[in-house]
């Protein structure tokens, strides 16, 4: 912890929580019992952000291919979402943490929606950390959805063709109003983004840990937050602009 550097840290960090089901399986137990030693590492990374200053926190929990699991897995994740949800609300009030979901939410079952929309409403004036879950959730989703949101505007005449741009484009996703995840995580040592924020993760820093998440702990996320921080992100320039342009900022910020 004493490694990072409080002026640079990641505004948005999006977590890809993999690995559940195989740490089960080390431990000769059934895949649900990763799923329920998930939510240490949940509390733990939650914790850590708030407790640095991180402002946005994504955390991928179910994708829209995961409801292709077998019923019973899919069963037990709903019926865990709905638990630990109301446990946790108290601990996200006392900590002034905001939670917002991103995903086809509807698709959940009737109680997962209640309990959600409940602690959405409780959380809302917080103002400390905003902690994004995305269920049912995926990277085409999001952007299928945006799209059809745009043709609709279009097609009342409320928005020309030629207008669309990036930014009407961002306006128009889940995630509109939130600056883009700045450092990826995925534990497990999985080298794929499985469908996650695809428009969003354009530039952001990729840290691939071999760590299962239930074993995630807020070591492995200061691990991973040093390791953005020793980067060069250049978006498209060369090393020496990049320089240039730090020395700059550093002469205004003395001046
Ligand atoms: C991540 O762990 C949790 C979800 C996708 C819901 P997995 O369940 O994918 O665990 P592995 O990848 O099979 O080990
Ligand atoms: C990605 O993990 C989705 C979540 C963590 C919620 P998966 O385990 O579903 O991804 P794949 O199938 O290995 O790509
Ligand atoms: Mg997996």
């Amino acid at each position: 912890m004493q490694e990072i550097d409080k002026e640079g840290l990641p505004k948005h960090i999006a977590i890809i929580m993999d690995g559940n089901g195989r740490w089960a399986k080390q431990k000769g137990a059934m895949r649900v019992f990763g799923h329920k030693n998930a939510i240490q590492s949940v509390r733990e990374t939650t914790e850590a952000c708030a407790e640095l200053g991180v402002k946005y926190l994504t955390l991928y929990a179910f994708s829209t291919e995961n409801w292709n699991r077998p019923r019973k897995e899919v069963d037990a994740l709903m019926k865990l979402l709905v638990s630990t949800i109301r446990k946790e609300t108290d601990t996200l009030q006392k900590n002034n943490i905001r939670l917002l979901t991103i995903g086809a939410t509807e698709q959940l079952p009737p109680i997962c929606q209640k309990e959600l929309q409940e602690a959405i409403e409780i959380t809302a004036p917080n103002t400390g950390l905003t902690l994004i879950l995305a269920l049912s959730y995926s990277g085409r989703w999001d952007i299928e959805q945006a799209v059809k949101k745009i043709a609709q505007k279009v097609e009342k005449g409320e928005l020309k063709a030629s207008e669309i741009n990036t930014q009407t484009i961002e306006a128009h996703l889940s995630t509109c109003g939130i600056p883009e995840p700045e450092l990826m995580i995925r534990t497990s040592g999985e080298f794929r983004i499985s469908n996650f924020l695809l428009w969003q993760l354009a530039y952001t820093e990729i840290y691939i840990t071999p760590t299962l998440w239930p074993d995630f702990r807020k070591k492995d996320l200061y691990d991973a937050i040093v390791s953005f921080q020793q980067r060069e992100r250049r978006f498209g320039k060369t090393s020496e602009q990049i320089q240039t342009e730090k020395k700059k900022n550093k002469v205004k910020t003395f001046a």
